[in-house]
């Protein structure tokens, strides 16, 4: 399938409620993960993939966000003065990772709204939006295949992880077929949020789509829904039910995931990349086992 190169769209306007005070006046997405804010693990999965277009919507406290993804000429030249190389490229990787463009938007209004604000820049590009407190172990590549699977059907992809019944109700839920592929299934039909028992699967979407220019249009006349807010899901679900239309394929991702948006999941994160560092993990391994000895 030939089609222009795909764009990566990256919302981080929510409000990051969960984490409050530490959310009042930065967004979640900009929390350190060991030594790095959340988001940049997300540009560099995308560049990663071969994505070089990056575009951030933002929220309240842009400027922490614009700042990250900027030169700082003092800081560097103090530390090329100081010798200090190591520190240096830690410094000027975040501004020389790829393309990065921000674009505002006004109000939270929910994630089908905030995809919404990328239809100007994404032109008719097909892209991959990824949720910047969503972080994918880079052992455990995900956003590669999912842009193979939508070249292969033209199709919306979506990353599905096979949740416990009892936490259905915090993710987007799909109705899947099995296709010839391993791994990959056909989404019949998609519900935000649902209660355990209305839940189709246990197959929750996860904070990775790849999505065809088309979805625009659909995303200008959904309603708000769940939470009075325009959600992703509910276009997805008129892609699915469209019987003209490439449809909808979910790639079920087994890989290591973290939430870091909620707090549990942010700490766990932090532990297991931590423990597993090169630099960092023989310092701690021992002090994690006493810890949990101790407990
Ligand atoms: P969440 O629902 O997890 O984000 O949205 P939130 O509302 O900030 O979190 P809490 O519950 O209050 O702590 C998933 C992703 O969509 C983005 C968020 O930044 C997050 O990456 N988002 C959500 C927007 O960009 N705009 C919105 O209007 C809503």
């Amino acid at each position: 399938m030939t089609h222009k190169p795909f764009k990566a769209v990256i919302p981080a306007a929510g409000l990051g409620t969960r984490f409050l005070p530490a959310t009042k006046a930065m967004p979640k997405e900009m929390l350190p993960v060991v030594d790095k804010p959340a988001i940049q693990y997300v540009v560099e999965e995308a560049t990663q993939a071969g994505i070089d277009d990056v575009l951030i919507i933002i929220g309240r406290n842009k400027n922490n966000l614009s700042n990250h993804f900027d030169s700082v000429p003092e800081l560097e030249s103090n530390l090329a003065k100081k010798g200090d190389q190591e520190k240096l490229e830690k410094v000027q990787r975040s501004s020389d990772l790829a393309d990065i463009h921000f674009v505002r938007q006004g109000e939270p209004r929910g994630l089908g709204h905030a995809v919404l604000r990328a239809k100007a820049h994404v032109g008719d590009h097909p892209f991959a939006v990824l949720l910047g407190d969503d972080l994918i172990d880079e052992r455990d590549p995900l956003l590669t295949t999912m842009l193979e699977q939508y070249e292969r059907t033209g199709a919306a992809i979506v990353a599905l992880l096979e949740v416990p019944e009892d936490s259905i109700h915090l993710y987007g839920a799909a109705a899947v077929e099995t296709t010839e592929i391993d791994g990959v299934v056909k989404v019949t039909g998609l519900v935000e949020k649902p209660a355990k028992e209305d839940a189709p699967s246990n197959y929750a979407v996860i904070g990775r789509y790849v999505l065809s220019p088309d979805v625009f249009g659909i995303l200008e006349r959904t309603e708000p829904g769940k939470g009075g807010e325009i959600q992703l899901t509910d276009a997805l679900q008129e892609l699915a039910a469209n019987p003209d239309g490439p449809g909808v394929y979910g790639v079920v991702f087994r890989g290591r995931r973290y939430d870091t948006g909620d707090r549990v999941d942010y700490i766990k994160a932090i532990v297991q990349l931590a423990a597993d560092r090169e630099d960092l993990g023989p310092a701690l391994r021992p002090w994690f086992k006493d810890f949990a000895a101790n407990l």
